[in-house]
């Protein structure tokens, strides 16, 4: 079934954003709300928005026409009669939703499938208000929608696997990465865990273990949150998070809420949009970032304030809601955490994480923190984190940083740098595991071709400026060097590597682009050499390589002013190689790679290794003699002149 017409019921902060990602999406959207001005204000805030996205280049159609997509009315009946999928972002008010769901459910037609956009209410008690409880689930978008990459899917007792199925695939199409919950368990992930982590923050600075700047401190500086939790919390409003304790306590998760937060929420000291919450706020409405300080956070063990989470994410595993990976997928993109649950607990290490469980069931006096018991097997059987080599994850063989994906059916290998939060600026470890990554790619007979490509909206952003701050001149020169392997781990690499720049690619980020055979960049990428701009000069290879692909002027302009270039003038310098629309990225560079996939991948090393030492003619001989050497060549030389394909083996 092709979902063209799409009803959104509810039309504020979170109505209104999903209205504006479908109809960006190129779906046409209707937006019903209680009265026309609250309407009008839904489309001033999405008109306002899709202004701003298309200004700074990030869509580009024009929004006229996005805008020209979306109607309104106060009448459910009107949005929901023609649509192939509703999705209601009324109030978390259960009587609320059960009026808006039947309406919905009576008008809209036989087909579609509705959406419950809820935080916390159980997907199968809402499906009971409704006929078609098969085709209802949840579809759980985060704040803003438009930005915001994760959507947990949630199926309820009788959601049918095709609506769960055609959830995701819809997800997908608005750009987004669907984790998809094996059971509607109250809060699903992102929010049980984020709830359990923020209530036991509270409840330390209730008892006066610590002070609130001291737990957000702590969290943004140590942890790199993109938030402190109390920031957060007055940010989107304490009355959210009161209520979502309150929802998940009521159906039987194990946690006492904390008094410090029910005081705030009786007494109406709700964050920004008061005035006052766990901060003040002068200007009632206006946010303004808390000061953080570096010493108030040293003053707290990190490890306490997220090991609850750990427990509540270990509690999930153990009841199968979710896998480890998609858990950690969830609390990355949902909460823009830069590490998953799991891979702080294993970097903390399990004995840690349960002493901290203990401290807080001590000091806390409740029972809530008792370690779940897949923690304490895991301390038994000595998976005790990344120390030990094996913990949530495996890491042996594990890399962090990076992900890999083989294609065997088709030759091909696409490794991506995967620190989407930090623009993939490279680490000590990315560069150790880009290596590990390329070595083991090269003795892998399945994998011919190589991809490089970045995740979110970077390809790489460089170096990790933090690193360069440590650094003594020497450090610096041996830092310097160990960049330099990367790219020429890739160019004596005997495979193809084609380099996919799906955004930025700036320093060492291009330096390792450099060390590409074919660059691709999408449409949006901005490339540079900005390291002048830091009072340093590049030192991953532009020096040795860049030259060779624009010509002297032309690097020593791009190294010299630390500009930032688009693709298109990338393309045209000869930067890049071909410059692609955004969406068709990766469909182009894997194309690239089938094609040379098909190649006999002898000759393919042999003309890399030529090129390599480029004007060594000679080497370039000896590799031509070579080559005749090898079973390809032979029967690629009589397949040509047979006429016919010839059956290569790489021998
Ligand atoms: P909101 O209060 O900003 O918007 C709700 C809208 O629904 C209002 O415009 C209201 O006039 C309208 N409404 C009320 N009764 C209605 C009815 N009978 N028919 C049509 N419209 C009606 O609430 P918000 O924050 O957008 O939340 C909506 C849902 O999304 C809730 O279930 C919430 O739990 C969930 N959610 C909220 C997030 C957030 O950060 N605010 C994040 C993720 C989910």
């Amino acid at each position: 079934m092709e979902i063209r017409r799409v009803a959104v019921i509810g039309a504020g902060t979170m109505g209104h954003g999903i209205a504006e990602l479908f109809a960006m999406n190129g779906f046409l959207v209707s937006i019903s709300d209680i009265s026309d001005e609250i309407l009008r204000k839904a489309l001033d805030r999405i008109s306002w928005s899709i202004n701003k996205l298309y200004s700074k280049g990030r869509i580009s159609e024009s929004p006229d026409f996005i805008m020209s997509r979306i109607r309104t009315s106060v009448s459910i009946e009107e949005v929901c009669k023609d649509a192939d999928f509703v999705i209601e972002a009324v109030p978390e008010r259960m009587e609320v939703k059960k009026a808006v769901l039947e309406r919905a459910d009576m008008s809209a037609p036989k087909h579609a499938i509705i959406a419950s956009n809820t935080s916390s209410l159980p997907i199968s008690e809402l499906a009971s208000f409704m006929r078609r409880s098969e085709r209802f689930l949840g579809m759980h978008f985060f704040n803003p929608p438009v930005l915001m990459k994760l959507v947990e899917i949630v199926r309820g007792k009788e959601t049918s696997e095709d609506v769960v199925e055609a959830a995701a695939e819809l997800a997908k199409k608005l750009g987004k990465t669907p984790v998809v919950l094996r059971k509607d368990v109250p809060g699903f992930i992102v929010n049980r865990i984020l709830v359990r982590i923020m209530n036991t923050a509270c409840m330390l600075v209730h008892k006066g273990v610590h002070s609130v700047n001291e737990v957000d401190s702590a969290v943004v500086l140590k942890l790199g949150f993109p938030m402190g939790i109390f920031e957060l919390a007055d940010y989107s409003g304490v009355d959210v998070f009161y209520y979502i304790l309150k929802a998940v306590k009521e159906r039987g998760v194990d946690i006492s809420i904390c008094p410090l937060m029910e005081e705030l929420f009786q007494r109406k000291k709700l964050g920004v949009k008061k005035g006052e919450g766990f901060y003040k706020y002068p200007d009632p409405g206006k946010y303004v970032k808390p000061e953080l300080n570096p010493e108030a956070a040293q003053a707290v063990d990190e490890c306490l304030l997220i090991s609850p989470g750990v427990n509540e994410a270990a509690c999930l595993l153990m009841e199968e809601v979710a896998s480890k990976e998609d858990i950690d997928t969830a609390v990355k993109l949902g909460l823009g955490y830069p590490k998953g649950i799991f891979e702080y607990a294993d970097e903390f290490g399990i004995g840690r994480v349960v002493a901290s469980l203990m401290e807080l069931k001590e000091r806390l006096g409740s029972k809530e923190f008792a370690p779940a018991s897949l923690l304490m097997k895991m301390l038994k059987e000595n998976k005790v984190g990344k120390v030990a080599g094996q913990g949530f994850y495996d890491y042996i063989s594990r890399y962090t940083s990076l992900s890999l994906d083989k294609d065997y059916e088709r030759g091909i290998a696409i490794l991506r740098m995967n620190r989407p939060e930090k623009l993939n600026a490279v680490t000590m470890e990315t560069l150790d595991e880009l290596e590990r990554a390329l070595d083991e790619l090269d003795h892998d007979e399945k994998v011919r071709v190589i991809i490089i490509t970045g995740s979110g909206r970077a390809f790489c952003a460089g170096a990790d400026v933090s690193d360069l701050l440590k650094l003594s001149p020497f450090d610096a020169m041996k830092y310097s060097m160990r960049f330099q392997r990367v790219a020429q781990r890739m160019e004596s690499s005997l495979k193809p590597v084609i380099v996919a720049i799906n955004g930025y690619c700036l320093g060492g980020g291009m330096e390792i682009a450099l060390g590409a055979d074919v660059r691709i960049a999408c449409e949006s990428a901005k490339l540079g050499q900005p390291e002048v701009n830091l009072g340093i000069m590049p030192g991953g290879g532009a020096t040795q390589r860049l030259h060779k692909l624009v010509g002297r002027s032309k690097a020593c302009r791009l190294m010299m002013t630390g500009d930032l270039i688009g693709a298109r003038e990338a393309g045209e310098m000869g930067l890049v190689d071909e410059v692609v629309p955004d969406e068709e990225l990766m469909n182009k560079a894997v194309d690239l790679a089938l094609k040379l996939a098909e190649k006999p991948s002898l000759s393919l090393a042999a003309i890399k290794t030529a090129l390599r030492s480029e004007k060594d003619f000679a080497l370039e001989s000896s590799l031509f003699g070579l080559i005749f050497s090898t079973q390809d060549s032979r029967e690629g030389v009589k397949a040509f002149l047979e006429k016919r394909k010839a059956k290569l083996t790489g021998k």
